[in-house]
């Protein structure tokens, strides 16, 4: 109880709470080379990953070219919702389809055709070969390739296509797997197997480019169908777009809330994990109690309130939490139910991310440090000889003027003006995902070998935090130099 010789009202009597740069690993024995680190974690109860690394559900960082890269890296991309239902389908459709073993759209020809004919089809459709498909039963009578016709050596250009095409086709039936269709291919010399059901009916295609390219992602994040895992972003009222994304076929559900701690978002967010097959991660929020009040029906929380690097919600509200704390706090309930945890927000290097694990995380989530690269929505701009991409609060002004940003909308600001929690940017331009993501994912394995854990169970058990004071957080950058060259995995500017 305050008296009067107190100088404090009790009011003052605050907790603390930290972020990435207040803490620093405690170095232990280890005997953990960093490329031995197993990365492999689960982002939701039943979606594992062998990289613990996702990209933000934002307009400037995720849609489906960013979602299809990372998840042929090993991590998950997250569909932004500044999008239409409809168009979020066909996004969730196209990482899907991207690294598919069986193409289903597949480009035949008709007996009827000419090999003049055929040939001219086969180049507008940017394929060297296709089945032939009897119109009628759609059963397959043969398989026609470039060499097969050009230049038309043995057969004319008016000739059926029949006369040219092999008759004798390999074929394999649809749970053909990809070493059996590239064994085939090998043993007949083919460069591709139509699928074919218990009547002889074309239903897809393997050709041995696409065997081969799924091999060369052999990291990748994939269902039980070997298609490439995708999460979606949806507001939590909008029951209708979480159906449609979960028809659509995606693996997660991220509902998208500024502030999850909230009777009717956990309501509405409840319902919606009640209706969809999908997992259901909630989020955001950043406290012991947020956790307890969503634990019991999500399938994973994510925690960030306003450590964004466009957001403002800490400026303009006056509310949030430190991340390093938040992470903490929540972590603590949930790993109690099982319930994995993603860190959202704020990482601006590799060692915030492995922070960010040491405090309970099992995956963490980046809209910034992805946003310059080439898989990211837009262009890449010019200023001052240097080249930058755009990036942005979901919250700014112009995210909320293209239909986004509900996540931050007040009900009356439809008609007025708005009351905007993030920010529009520039980012420096980065290039390629797969480089990004083999700095950020090399600097944590690192930092599990600085504490002699070999996987992120065992880091999160084994690793603790040190306080660093204001001199020792100087002394962790570069100092008394000047930087001559860039490094791929610092900058200062951070
Ligand atoms: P980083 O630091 O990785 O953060 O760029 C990305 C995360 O920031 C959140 N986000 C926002 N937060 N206002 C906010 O307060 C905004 O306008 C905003 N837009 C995105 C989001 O959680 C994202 O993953």
């Amino acid at each position: 109880m305050a008296n009067d010789s107190d100088p404090f009202s009790e009011k003052l009597r605050v907790p603390e709470a930290l972020t990435f740069d207040d803490v620093l690993l405690r170095p232990k024995e280890s005997r953990v080379e960093p490329d031995e680190a197993d990365t492999t974690t689960r982002v939701s109860k039943s979606v594992q990953v062998n990289v613990p690394v996702l990209t933000a559900a934002m307009d400037t960082v995720t849609e489906s070219d960013m979602a299809i890269a990372m998840a042929r890296q090993g991590g998950l991309g997250v569909l932004h919702r500044n999008m239409d239902a409809d168009q979020m389908a066909a996004e969730i459709e196209r990482v899907k389809r991207a690294d598919e073993l069986i193409i289903r759209d597949v480009v035949t020809a008709s007996p009827e055709q000419t090999v003049s004919e055929v040939d001219e089809m086969m180049d507008r459709s940017g394929v060297s070969g296709a089945p032939v498909v009897d119109d009628e039963s759609g059963e397959v009578l043969g398989i026609i390739s470039g060499t097969d016709i050009r230049p038309y050596l043995e057969v004319g250009e008016s000739d059926a296509v029949t006369e040219a095409m092999t008759d004798e086709v390999v074929t394999a039936p649809e749970d053909v797997t990809p070493r059996e269709a590239l064994e085939l291919m090998y043993d007949h010399k083919i460069e591709r197997v139509p699928i074919v059901d218990d009547e002889n009916r074309l239903v897809g295609l393997v050709t041995m480019k696409g065997v081969l390219q799924r091999r060369e992602y052999d990291e990748a994040a994939r269902d039980e169908n070997g298609k490439l895992r995708v999460g979606a972003a949806v507001g939590p009222f909008e029951v209708d777009r979480a159906q449609t994304a979960d028809d659509a076929g995606a693996d997660i559900l991220f509902i998208d809330c500024a502030h999850a701690h909230n009777a009717n978002v956990i309501d509405s967010a409840r319902e919606i994990k009640a209706e969809v097959g999908a997992d259901v991660v909630v989020g955001n929020i950043g406290t012991r109690e947020a956790a307890e009040a969503v634990v019991d029906f999500a399938d994973g929380v994510k925690v960030g309130i306003g450590p964004g690097s466009i957001c403002t919600t800490r400026v303009v509200t006056g509310s949030g939490m430190p991340q390093i704390t938040a992470v903490a706090q929540v972590a603590d309930v949930a790993s109690q139910h099982d319930v994995p945890v993603i860190a959202d927000g704020g990482i601006r290097y590799s060692g915030d991310a492995i922070k960010a694990i040491a405090a309970g995380a099992d995956a963490v989530m980046l809209g910034s440090y992805f946003a310059g690269t080439d898989e990211a929505p837009g262009r890449v701009i010019t200023m001052n000889g240097k080249k930058y991409k755009q990036y942005r609060g979901m919250g700014s002004v112009g995210a909320m003027n293209e239909g986004g940003g509900e996540r931050y909308l007040k009900e009356e600001d439809e008609n007025e003006e708005y009351v905007p929690e993030g920010v529009e940017a520039a980012t420096p331009y980065k290039g390629s995902l797969a480089s990004e993501l083999h700095q950020l994912v090399g600097g944590m394995q690192s930092g599990m070998g600085y504490v002699g854990a070999e996987t992120i169970p065992e880091f999160k058990e084994r690793s603790e935090f040190v306080r660093v004071s204001a001199a020792g957080q100087q002394e962790s950058h570069p100092h008394d130099v000047m930087i001559t060259d860039e490094a791929p995995n610092y900058s200062p500017d951070n």
